[in-house]
């Protein structure tokens, strides 16, 4: 097809079949998140608010503009702000966190002890607005009398979406996100400035790093070593399993030999990977090398 058929394919601002092939094998080139034709609807009305933003006529000149080097690269950010499904919440999975409180970590602190070394690193890979992330540090707080007096923890929280990550770096939260946490947990931690409005304590904030960071990026994932427990729950189903495979194999490498890795309820490795070993708890599994 000739670049005047291109063009000649759409109206002023609906996105044609060819368009819409470009711009999600675009999209998954850069991030591994595949758009079914069933999403076109979707995708189409945040193109075409970034259309109106960077005023754009046409999905064709978008496409072009988005492969067109540094600012094409800037755009996509923006665009990949858009795209993204950030949905998430405090304390989301309570079998997993409940196994990860009650037997992962007391067993992964009894064995690290061993060799002197107190030090735990904790990925939440796709961590949105830092629910998840900030969930585990309000738990490991709660050990730092017990367990884990004295260690040094670091707990990072990655994401693609630069505008959801300032928003986990901010810590400010509604009374929806906060809708499962514990009582104790809520009272002790955030500070409620208004009925929508739960502050969280500079303590939790402080203990946690956030970065941009695209899982699908090897140059960028090899440098992510040496972890202890690593969650990406609720990511990789918006990847084909050509994508899930290959991000899996980096979690899978920079996981410790007796670190665990997490997905989110209703996700498994089943077809992605059969490289970790599976391992039951009660309402759920993790994975271990
Ligand atoms: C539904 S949220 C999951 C949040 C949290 N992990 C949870 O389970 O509650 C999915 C997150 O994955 C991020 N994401 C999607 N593709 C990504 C990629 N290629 N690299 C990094 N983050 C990505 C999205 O920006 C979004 O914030």
């Amino acid at each position: 097809m000739t670049g005047k058929d291109h063009n000649a394919n759409h109206s002023a601002d609906k996105i044609s079949d060819l368009d819409f092939e470009v711009l999600k094998d675009f999209i998954y080139r850069h991030c591994g998140i595949f758009f079914h034709a069933t999403r076109k609807c979707f995708l189409e009305s945040r193109v075409t608010r970034r259309m109106t933003a960077t005023d754009i006529k046409s999905p064709a000149d978008y496409c072009r503009f988005l492969a067109s080097g540094t600012k094409g690269s800037e755009e996509l950010r923006e665009l990949l702000n858009e795209l993204t499904v950030t949905e998430t919440c405090f304390f989301r999975n309570t079998a997993q966190l409940s196994a990860l409180e009650n037997k992962f970590l007391p067993e992964i602190v009894a064995s690290k002890s061993k060799t002197g070394f107190r030090k735990l690193r904790i990925w939440s890979a796709g961590s949105s607005s830092g629910e998840e992330a900030y969930t585990l540090a309000m738990i490991l707080s709660e050990k730092r009398s017990t367990i884990l007096k004295d260690w040094i923890i670091e707990i990072i929280g990655t994401d693609i979406n630069e505008s959801i990550l300032a928003k986990a770096k901010e810590g400010i939260y509604s009374a929806y996100s906060v809708r499962h946490t514990p009582e104790p947990y809520r009272k002790k931690y955030f500070s409620e400035a208004a009925p929508d409005r739960f502050i969280l304590s500079p303590e939790i904030r402080q203990s946690v790093v956030f970065s941009r960071l695209n899982l699908y990026e090897d140059g960028k994932m090899v440098f992510m070593k040496s972890f202890d427990f690593i969650f990406c729950a609720n990511v990789l189903i918006y990847f084909d399993t050509a994508s899930k495979t290959k991000v899996v194999q980096h979690f899978y490498n920079n996981l410790q030999s007796y670190g665990y890795f997490f997905v989110g309820q209703a996700e498994s490795l089943h077809g992605v990977s059969d490289k970790f070993k599976t391992i039951h708890f009660p309402s759920g599994i993790a994975y271990r090398k």
